[in-house]
């Protein structure tokens, strides 16, 4: 069920240097709002692929609640196996109301998470001109953080079941499952990250209750740190929400695990502008496959056919794809055009904010 989309971009095949840069790009658009934001999403890349002089070519996956509602089929290992050969994914959203909870959850997007080996989820959070956080005390300067969250393993794994199902002794656990080598490949790209931007890295985690989990955290993001040369901040996760509402700007780098980060990505979210404007990228650092990029939200079911979703955390999602490409510019492009579509007020409609960011994007390119 794939199907073979345009081919976008332009490439002088007499361009010194010879065939220009190309991608394959796989586009899963998922449910809900999925489709509908990262269909503007795709218009932006063809934009800007158009005028950096690369080629994108699309391909469509159809998975998500319609598929597994028709075929019973959520994520076929041939499709997966396509995947891996993929340059790069660009998601939507998935769930549904009308599947139960997980199975598109777990059956797609945390499996593509552990199956390509994601071991870094990248939520950034800044404040854009014109754009209103959920606390208005605040310079935009402050916030502008960085959320690395740990993505394979923690309560995410898998571990833990049910037993007695159905009697009054049922008992369900989930078991957090923390690894020495799965903690420090993500503290070490928290670190490199933190290096680049304003060298301090913080870990988050609640180290005074969850004392398995929390000492190897604790001793392998010191480790880290210390062959980093990055001083190292702590806080717990509860303080760390205070913190982000009281006093954001002493956050650049927060390195935690899979849950924590959840749940404080969404924070950051509401901070910096709400939930439609927040991006991801489900990193695969060590390039051994595509990396897989995808906005914070979810599929909305509430908006979902309303044309009233917000396309920004999908076009930005989409710009830290060009970048982890190899395309920066062309990534820097698409984050200005959301930076002035959002500083002139943001559109209320989808098809509105299509518009003003492809006018951005030609105003930008001075055409
Ligand atoms: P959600 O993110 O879908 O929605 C939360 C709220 O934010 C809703 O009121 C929604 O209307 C609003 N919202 C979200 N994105 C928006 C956008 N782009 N523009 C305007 N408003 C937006 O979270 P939820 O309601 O808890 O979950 C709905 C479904 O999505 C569930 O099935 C859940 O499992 C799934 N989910 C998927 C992902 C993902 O695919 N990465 C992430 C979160 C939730
Ligand atoms: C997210 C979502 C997912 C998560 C769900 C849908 C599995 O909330 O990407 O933030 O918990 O990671
Ligand atoms: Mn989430």
């Amino acid at each position: 069920m794939t199907t073979e989309d345009h081919v976008a971009g332009a490439g002088d095949p007499d361009l010194p240097g010879g065939r220009p840069r190309a991608y394959t790009i796989a586009h899963l658009p998922g449910d809900g709002i999925g489709p509908e934001v990262t269909a503007v999403a795709r218009d932006c890349v063809d934009a800007v692929a158009v005028r950096h002089g690369f080629v994108v070519e699309w391909r469509t996956y159809t998975l998500g609640a319609e598929r597994y509602l028709a075929t019973g089929e959520v994520l076929p290992d041939a499709v997966l196996d396509e995947l891996r050969k993929i340059d790069a994914v660009l998601l939507g959203a998935v769930g549904s109301p009308e599947v139960p909870p997980g199975v598109l959850e777990r059956g797609l997007l945390l499996r593509l998470r552990a199956e390509l080996d994601l071991y870094v989820n990248l939520r950034p959070s800044k404040l854009r001109p014109g754009v209103a956080g959920a606390v208005t005390r605040h310079p935009a300067a402050d916030l502008d953080f960085v959320i690395v969250r740990e993505n394979t393993e923690g309560l995410y794994a898998g571990a833990g079941g049910t037993v007695h199902r159905g009697t009054a002794f049922e008992s369900a656990t989930e078991e957090s499952l923390n690894t020495r080598a799965g903690v420090e490949r993500c503290v070490r790209y928290a670190a490199g990250l933190a290096a680049r931007r304003r060298g301090r890295l913080t870990l988050v985690h609640k180290t005074n209750v969850l004392t398995h989990a929390g000492d190897l955290w604790r001793r392998t993001a010191e480790e880290v740190a210390v062959g980093a040369g990055i001083p190292l901040e702590y806080a717990h996760v509860d303080a760390a929400c205070l913190y982000l509402v009281d006093d954001p700007a002493r956050f650049d780098v927060i390195v935690t695990d899979n849950l924590f980060g959840d749940i404080l990505s969404d924070l950051g979210a509401a901070l910096t502008g709400g939930l439609g404007i927040a991006p991801s990228g489900n990193l695969n650092p060590d390039r051994t496959g595509p990396s897989v990029f995808e906005p914070v939200h979810g599929s909305a079911p509430d908006i979902a056919g309303t044309g009233r979703a917000n396309p920004a955390g999908a076009v930005l999602s989409a710009a830290l794809m060009l970048d982890h490409l190899g395309e920066p510019e062309a990534a820097a492009n698409l984050d200005a055009a959301v930076s002035a579509v959002l500083g002139s007020g943001a559109p209320d409609t989808t098809s509105d904010w299509d518009d003003a960011l492809q006018e951005a994007l030609v105003e930008e390119a001075g055409v």
